[in-house]
């Protein structure tokens, strides 16, 4: 399902500094079975030779469009057409142009070509984060999603907006030619934490990175799902154009599934603050000791099979550092009080996997108390197993 063996890919390279990570990016398509032709900016030929390129990909590399009309022969509409354009890095000035269908680089021409041939178009954005704040480059990235351009958002750690892994990027790529296993399934996923305020400045979370929900809607999306995304504080971006609601308390969580409970699958991925507390406004003063008072939030779960009682629902449980039959003893019991058709439950009081890492390892609980186990691996691959369940 995941191979890119037969694949002709066209990597198209604008002037970023992340352009030196692109000949790595080249080699691993090739080591996945693509075959892969690149594209350069006049900018991008300033910060990393063609040749280099050339080198990677085996093939020439297109530099200025010529008499040969190189645009329409790798992504016009002809027999032996690209099946994917990937832009990466791509600048906030290449952004801009393909939001506004501007036309004057090699990579622009290729990238106007490939829209109308319909051809998918992966951008991956790479710039100081001071120019990805930018709101109309955050406009325009929003303009090309609309316009169904899958968008690999860099990682935003440390106040900088870093190029994503390479293994990101073709995760990415692969994902544009899922089987449609999922068309006609309207799923809504929620991930993340939920905040909730404690006064004008200090609040309540939890270290839920968003990554296993976003992965789960990601891949939903990718196998032809609608995908309704709800999520609290996240570490990472959806990639893809589905709808993406953003929210912080669990109140505001809540009314957000409510609006949009209307679908065949609820996946409840997000780490719900289990209390919530009253917010006092101002920053509340350090001078003397201050007890919080602090009441149950709603518990989401379990509301939701009453809002819709036709959807799939599935929940997730952690604990922390419990057997496996506490663990599974205690998804059961959750299932139960919720009604859900699986829990995925797993323990986070484990370094390598669960909570903000890229692995983890779970067991699903269903109904008739029957477990599987899916192992320690990446979560995107978990995502896909939970959802082979329910296609
Ligand atoms: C060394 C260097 C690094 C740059 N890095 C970035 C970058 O990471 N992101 C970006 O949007 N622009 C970056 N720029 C600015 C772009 O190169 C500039 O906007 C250029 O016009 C982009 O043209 P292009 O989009 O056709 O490649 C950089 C420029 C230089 C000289």
């Amino acid at each position: 399902m995941l191979s890119l063996k037969g694949r002709k890919i066209i990597v198209c390279v604008t002037g970023s500094v992340a352009a030196t990570e692109t000949p790595k990016l080249v080699r691993e398509l090739i080591r996945k079975g693509a075959s892969v032709f690149c594209v350069m900016s006049k900018s991008a030929t300033g910060i990393i030779h063609p040749d280099v390129l050339q080198w990677a990909s085996g093939h020439d590399v297109v530099t200025q469009i010529t008499g040969k009309v190189e645009h329409v022969k790798l992504a016009g509409a002809v027999p032996e057409k690209a099946d994917a354009v990937v832009v990466a890095p791509c600048t906030a000035n290449t952004i801009g142009k393909i939001a506004n269908a501007i036309d004057d680089t090699a990579v622009t021409t290729v990238v106007t070509t490939a829209f109308g041939s319909g051809i998918p178009i992966m951008v991956v954005p790479a710039m100081h984060i001071s120019m990805y704040r930018h709101p109309i480059v955050l406009e325009n990235l929003a303009k090309l999603k609309k316009f169904k351009v899958t968008v690999v958002a860099p990682r935003e750690e440390e106040g900088k907006a870093k190029f994503p892994s390479i293994s990101r990027v073709v995760s990415g790529i692969e994902m544009l030619f899922m089987e449609k296993d999922l068309f006609g399934k309207k799923i809504l996923v929620t991930a993340g934490a939920t905040v909730e305020d404690i006064d004008s400045v200090r609040y309540i979370s939890n270290r839920s990175s968003g990554k296993m929900g976003i992965w789960l809607a990601e891949q939903a999306y990718a196998r032809g799902a609608d995908v309704t995304l709800v999520r609290g504080n996240t570490l990472v971006e959806p990639a893809y154009p589905m709808k993406d609601i953003k929210v912080k308390s669990a109140k505001e969580m809540f009314n957000a599934i409510k609006e949009n409970i209307n679908v065949d699958i609820v996946v409840h991925a997000a780490a719900v603050s289990d209390y919530t507390v009253e917010k006092q406004s101002g920053k509340i003063s350090t001078k003397s000791s201050l007890a919080l008072e602090l009441t149950p939030a709603t518990k989401i779960l379990e509301k939701i099979k009453k809002l819709n009682k036709r959807a799939f629902l599935i929940g997730f449980k952690a604990e922390y550092n419990v057997t496996k039959e506490q663990l599974v003893e205690k998804a059961f019991k959750k299932l139960k009080a919720a009604k859900a058709d699986l829990i995925i439950a797993n323990d986070i009081g484990r370094q390598d996997r669960g909570i903000g890492s890229d692995n983890n390892e779970v067991y699903v609980v269903d109904p008739k108390k029957r477990v599987t186990h899916f192992g320690l691996e990446h979560k995107r691959l978990i995502a896909n197993k939970i959802l082979d369940l329910v296609k």
